[in-house]
């Protein structure tokens, strides 16, 4: 249930804040290695202090070539000395690497000096963001004397950038590569294609960015909800954009300044409505807003594909270059005369292995430009290919896989890495996508689990987030979903494992966001932080825990929670349906508890949950019937629903009443919302 099932209005939902913590963010004044994120690999502590002079720190540099110009534009004011011996901070960079990809520095702050040695440019510019963080941007002059040894445990940092669904300007990226250079992530994953609109200029294909970048609609879920119809940028209501050329190479060189590749994604097979609105004829149909996904039985397909390739390879240096691969509905090859052709002729056995060629196919042909090819986890159906790197989204288990197999893997679980899920109580959040994941979750995922062999950890290239931005109209509004739960994907992908702490990483979390706070981005309130659902965070007691559970229908295997005795062992849920702790249903929940023995029954009621966005609905009705034999019940109470299918608001809900009465058995009949796909979800039926 993620990115195609989500179909409804929304509106911004703005509740009084009910904060339940709220932290002390005073900045330390004196700048300390322990403060920093990610948390460093070894720190040893020293005596005293250093103090930044007020006018600026003489500096002196050696081996280094790109770093100057970045240098330049730190906040932290440098002038340039010609003797080491006269220097506040010393930054010498010796070209012996210990690995191909070494990203090491040492630092040492004593009462006199800054000095830091790495083997590469990229090791200083480490150390530096370590500095901008110690020292807050500056403002703090005092720094503990330490020694830090530092470098990074995973090679791939990445964040994640849908471009798509909403615009960004080139400045908020610009933006964006700061805040990732201060966290020492170093991939930018620009999702520039999708249904919701193309964002890249193609020479080739004027189209993609005359047509196909524009709607007629601001908000994602009325284009979504409407007739998904595109039109050209001099319509008065056109609403989107695209990167020219310029731009991307602007992007890029700002990135690489800042030791940040920038991998771009081209989205294929499906999530391609968009260009075969503009180009039908790449299509099974052969008509425009018909299909999905590319036409696999058309060669023309690979030769738009491989032309569009050919100018983003030539465009970005990365070496990775992303193809989507997720999601494609397969549908349309199912009777399309030249996709099943191409099966025949292949010897293909079904949709997947016609999905798996096209892979295959592309990732040949960007492995012929030297490049390597990336994919979601989906493009592991019908056959891996042999150099591609697995983007497991759909949680570990696909990368463990592909690893086993001897591919690489970028880790990116939806479950603690999709980070336009909500990340506090969904009644003060924006409206989102649904789910929960708050700070303490993000920071929780382990990439590497003890059942992989040390010599497939090799196979893992790093971790990911990603922010799709469906419902994430603004700017700061998307701002607000990265900072601070990027800094979890950090600490993961830099820090060693058995360096983890929460509240550790919690205190210095705080320090950040006031940090990025006072650099003018708009971050989450993690100080004001309220948590998760209070009913979830003990068990309830009442006259049903224990009981047994008879289903007169059964639950969905998909979403079990406790599996028969989840409805009455008092858990009750969190906030998102997906937690393990609410039980789901496509059909109806009927269920019948049973007491053990005739007593008496003064309230029957059970909470359900609403998230438009996943298709989990309110029940239309809840029945509640009582009897002391099991055979004879008797209506004991009806609840309806009151809460509005047309706001992806998520709500809860109890639906309840009361009785005066004895029984053994009660039966609870929630009748679903009448739409084929659509989800019930509850947590606990509480009978007193
Ligand atoms: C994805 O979320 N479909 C990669």
């Amino acid at each position: 249930m993620y990115r195609l099932l989500f179909s409804f209005v929304l509106a911004l939902l703005a509740m009084p804040m009910m904060a339940s913590r709220a932290d002390s963010t005073a900045v330390a004044a004196t700048g300390s290695p322990c403060d920093i994120i990610p948390v460093p690999q070894q720190v040893k502590t020293g005596n005293g202090t250093y103090t930044l002079p007020d006018d600026g720190c003489d500096l002196y540099t050696k081996g280094c070539n790109t770093l100057n110009g970045y240098i330049a534009t730190m906040p932290l004011q440098f002038r340039t000395a010609d003797k080491k011996a006269a220097a506040d901070v010393v930054i010498e960079v010796s070209g012996k690497k210990a690995s191909e990809q070494d990203e090491s520095y040492t630092m040492t702050i004593s009462a006199d000096k800054i000095a830091i040695e790495a083997p590469t440019e990229t090791g200083a510019f480490y150390a530096l963001q370590s500095l901008l963080q110690m020292t807050r941007n500056g403002t703090v002059k005092q720094l503990e004397c330490c020694t830090i040894a530092d470098s990074p445990r995973l090679a791939y940092r990445g964040l994640h950038f849908d471009v798509s669904r909403h615009f960004r300007p080139k400045e908020f990226l610009l933006k964006q590569l700061d805040a990732m250079a201060l966290l020492k992530l170093n991939m930018m994953h620009l999702h520039l294609t999708d249904a919701a609109g193309w964002r890249l200029q193609i020479d080739r294909y004027p189209r993609l960015t005359e047509f196909a970048a524009w709607r007629p609609y601001k908000r994602w879920e009325d284009w979504w909800n409407g007739d998904r119809s595109y039109c050209t940028q001099d319509d008065p209501r056109a609403y989107g954009g695209f990167y020219t050329k310029d731009d991307i190479r602007e992007i890029v060189e700002y990135a690489r300044a800042r030791h940040i590749t920038v991998i771009p994604e081209i989205e294929m097979p499906g999530h391609s409505e968009e260009v075969l609105a503009a180009y039908p004829e790449l299509s099974c149909s052969g008509e425009p807003y018909r299909n999905g996904d590319f036409c696999i039985g058309n060669e023309a397909t690979f030769t738009f594909l491989e032309n569009v390739l050919a100018e983003v390879i030539d465009l970005f240096p990365s070496q990775y270059i992303h193809i989507g691969g997720d999601e494609a509905s397969k549908e349309g090859w199912k009777t399309c005369p030249r996709c099943k052709q191409r099966m025949e002729q292949e010897g293909l056995a079904d949709v997947d292995e016609l999905q798996s060629y096209m892979i295959h196919r592309i990732e040949r042909y960007v492995e012929s430009k030297g490049r390597t090819m990336v994919g979601f986890d989906e493009i592991m159906q019908g056959g891996l290919a042999p150099g591609a790197v697995v983007m497991s989204w759909r949680g570990s288990e696909p990368g463990l896989e592909a690893m086993r197999q001897g591919n690489r893997a970028i880790m990116n679980p939806n479950a603690y890495y999709y980070l336009d899920y909500t990340q506090d109580a969904p009644f003060k959040e924006p409206v989102s996508i649904g789910g929960y994941i708050p700070l303490e979750k993000a920071y929780s995922f382990e990439p590497l689990p003890d059942s992989i062999p040390a010599d497939l950890a090799k196979n893992l290239l790093g971790v990911q987030a990603n922010v799709w931005c469906e419902y994430i109209t603004d700017d700061s509004h998307a701002e607000y979903m990265y900072y601070p739960r990027t800094f979890a994907v950090a600490e993961t992908g830099w820090s060693q494992a058995s360096q983890k702490n929460y509240p550790d990483f919690r205190r210095r979390a705080l320090l950040l966001v006031e940090q990025l706070r006072s650099m003018g981005y708009n971050t989450f309130d993690l100080a004001n932080e309220y948590g998760d659902r209070k009913e979830s965070q003990q068990p309830l007691e009442h006259l049903g825990k224990g009981c047994r559970v008879i289903y007169n229908l059964p639950y969905s295997r998909q979403y079990p929670a406790a599996g028969d005795s989840a409805l009455t062992d008092g858990v009750c849920g969190g906030w998102t349906y997906g937690d393990n702790r609410w039980q789901g249903t496509m059909r109806d929940f009927d269920v019948t508890v049973d007491l053990g023995s005739v007593q008496p029954v003064r309230y029957v009621g059970a909470t359900f949950l609403q998230s438009v966005g996943a298709w989990v609905y309110m029940p239309r009705r809840v029945d509640i019937y009582l009897s002391e034999d099991g055979e004879n019940f008797t209506l004991a109470g009806q609840a309806w629903c009151d809460v509005p299918d047309t706001s992806a608001e998520i709500r809860y809900k109890v639906y309840s009443t009361l009785c005066h009465t004895q029984a053994r058995y009660v039966r609870l009949h929630a009748i679903k919302y009448p739409k084929r796909g659509a989800w019930l979800f509850t947590d606990e039926i509480v009978i007193n």
